[in-house]
């Protein structure tokens, strides 16, 4: 539990990542209205270009923090990749002639800015938005699937210096450094932090999925984030593993998760396989408590 809600009262940032279709999206929302319920002032976000939140919530998402009709505590907000891009350019065009660069100097950095990595320096940047408004307690982040997710905390490091560097390089570095490190070194810093962030990775409990996950966690690793939580979904409950077919799945699905304890080494969350898409506030209330619901008590 310490690793979902806040601690000595400080802003509490929850990653779910993992590869496409494990369920990271359930698990947010489960999550983040498990958090609103507690009394935690919660936001909700996405990288998910389909906008899969939205259905799954049963209400709209938009581009800027709107509270969930129905639950207090609760708001909501999507990262559209490509609109951030814009207003990212825009932002880093801006500053560049603040800054009295010529017009060539301009032209070359609009160029180096059409490429598929600002769409994700710019989710990104959005992100850093949100979560340093300091208006909630809790953010929980849907991220997109693995590699997307990893570019893009890669990306702050390296390629925010070099585009900084371009904007202020005739002008003063040491800005320059200051810019980059204000604006990415504080998150980066919050991301390393176990007391402020948790990334948890979603699998489910098959061979691959889990070599795959662990690798991208030991990726994670390298850039100085420990991951806080492993999330079993498509778990077989035991009462329902009455026939041939579910008992095989369910003593197949029992021995890998022992495995992900194994390798993973942090506390194991277990989302049940459900009859049905998960969808609307009650049944994500009642994930919520399946998934905290023991801990909290314990
Ligand atoms: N425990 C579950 N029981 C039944 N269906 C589930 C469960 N978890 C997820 N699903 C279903 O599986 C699909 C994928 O889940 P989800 O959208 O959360 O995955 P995701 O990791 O966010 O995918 P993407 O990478 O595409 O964003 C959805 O249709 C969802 O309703
Ligand atoms: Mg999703």
């Amino acid at each position: 539990m310490a690793r979902i809600v806040p601690s000595d009262g400080r802003q509490r940032t929850v990653f779910f990542a993992g590869k496409g279709g494990v369920g990271k999206t359930v698990a947010s929302c489960a999550t983040a209205v498990w958090l609103a319920q507690q009394g935690w002032r919660t936001l909700l976000l996405t990288t998910d270009p389909a906008a899969h939140l939205g259905n799954v919530l049963g209400a709209p998402v938009g581009d800027e923090p709107h509270p969930l009709p129905g639950l207090p505590n609760l708001w909501v907000v999507k990262i559209d990749p490509k609109a951030a891009a814009e207003v990212y350019k825009k932002r880093i065009l801006d500053e560049a002639r603040a800054h009295g660069r010529p017009e060539k100097a301009i032209a070359v950095i609009a160029e180096e800015l059409d490429s598929p990595c600002t769409e994700e320096m710019a989710a990104f940047d959005r992100f850093i938005e949100f979560a340093s408004a300091g208006a909630w307690q809790t953010v929980v982040f849907d991220t997109a699937p693995t590699g997307h997710t990893l570019r893009m905390l890669e990306l702050p490091v390296e390629w925010s210096k070099q585009i900084d560097v371009k904007v202020f390089s005739s002008v003063d570095t040491a800005v320059a450094d200051d810019v980059a490190k204000q604006r990415f070194g504080d998150v980066i810093e919050m991301m390393r932090d176990p007391q402020r962030s948790t990334f948890a990775f979603v699998m489910y409990p098959e061979s691959t999925p889990i070599v795959e996950a662990h690798r991208a966690s030991l990726e994670l690793a390298t850039l100085g984030i420990p991951t806080g939580l492993a999330v079993a979904n498509f778990v077989i409950p035991a009462e329902q593993a009455d026939t041939p077919f579910t008992h095989a799945r369910h003593v197949m699905q029992q021995h890998y998760l022992a495995e992900i304890q194994a390798r993973f080494a942090v506390p194991l969350l277990t989302i049940p396989l459900l009859p049905e898409e998960v969808q609307g506030l009650p049944l994500l209330t009642e994930l919520g408590q399946q998934m905290y619901g023991q801990l909290v008590l314990a």
